[in-house]
């Protein structure tokens, strides 16, 4: 079996608000092995989006080791893990989080140019042009988010987050905010991109329909993962 894309062990969280200290993850244990799709469920404030945080990079866990592609978190300095993160990690939002003065194409394009500042203008065009091809939005490059819908407008953030071929996709209640038909159309896309990447897939959601076609399904309670 090839090597876990990324490997938490013994995570814990603590916060504090207004000098109230907060125990937020509590011993998380989670592997996530090459191409798998694993959903997270659970009640709103359990921690759901804390773990894709810390799983990212973009929170640091206060204990315990996260190995992301065979890279340990804890040993890496923000620089670093800023290039972590935009070489192995899509991220996907509930509220698709595009720029509201870029085209469809060039919120793509950011995401390529943040990950490899060489890459040419053409190649850079000609792929967020393929991406958003891949999401069925071939006839929306030049349309800016207020004038796409908001299954459109999550398209771009799927070809946003695919266009770097990353080994994880995190994705935080991406349907959150659209209907179930356009919601599971999102879905779908988003599955079979990633089998054809082998891209494997955290994806935090409300909806049981979405999370019983993960391969595997994990609840978070209180900080606590089963
Ligand atoms: N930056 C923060 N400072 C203090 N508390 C936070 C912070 N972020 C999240 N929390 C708290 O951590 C808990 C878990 O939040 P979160 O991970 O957003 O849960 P979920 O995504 O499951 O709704 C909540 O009680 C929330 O209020
Ligand atoms: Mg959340």
């Amino acid at each position: 079996m090839s090597h876990p894309v990324v490997q938490a062990t013994g995570v814990n969280l603590h916060l504090e608000s207004g000098g109230t200290p907060l125990h937020i993850l509590k011993d998380v244990d989670l592997t996530l092995s090459s191409g798998e799709v694993v959903a997270v469920v659970g009640p709103s404030g359990s921690g759901k989006t804390s773990l894709l945080m810390v799983l990212g990079g973009l929170e640091r866990a206060t204990s315990g080791s996260i190995v992301l592609d065979g890279q340990a978190l804890t040993s890496l300095n923000e620089d670093q893990l800023a290039i972590a993160r935009r070489n192995h990690l899509g991220i996907l939002f509930q509220n698709f989080h595009l720029v509201p003065s870029m085209t469809a194409l060039e919120n793509v394009a950011l995401s390529m140019e943040i990950a490899d500042a060489g890459m040419p203008w053409q190649t850079i065009r000609d792929r967020a042009t393929a991406a958003l091809t891949e999401v069925g939005l071939a006839d929306r490059l030049t349309h800016l988010p207020s004038a796409l819908s908001g299954g459109e407008q999550q398209r771009v953030g799927l070809a946003r987050a695919m266009v770097t071929a990353p080994k994880l996709l995190l994705a935080d209640e991406p349907t959150g905010n659209l209907d179930q038909e356009t919601g599971s159309r999102v879905i779908e896309l988003m599955f079979g991109l990633a089998r054809t990447r082998g891209t494997s897939i955290l994806l935090i959601t409300h909806d049981p329909s979405l999370a019983a076609k993960a391969d595997r399904q994990l609840h978070m309670n209180q900080g606590r993962l089963s």
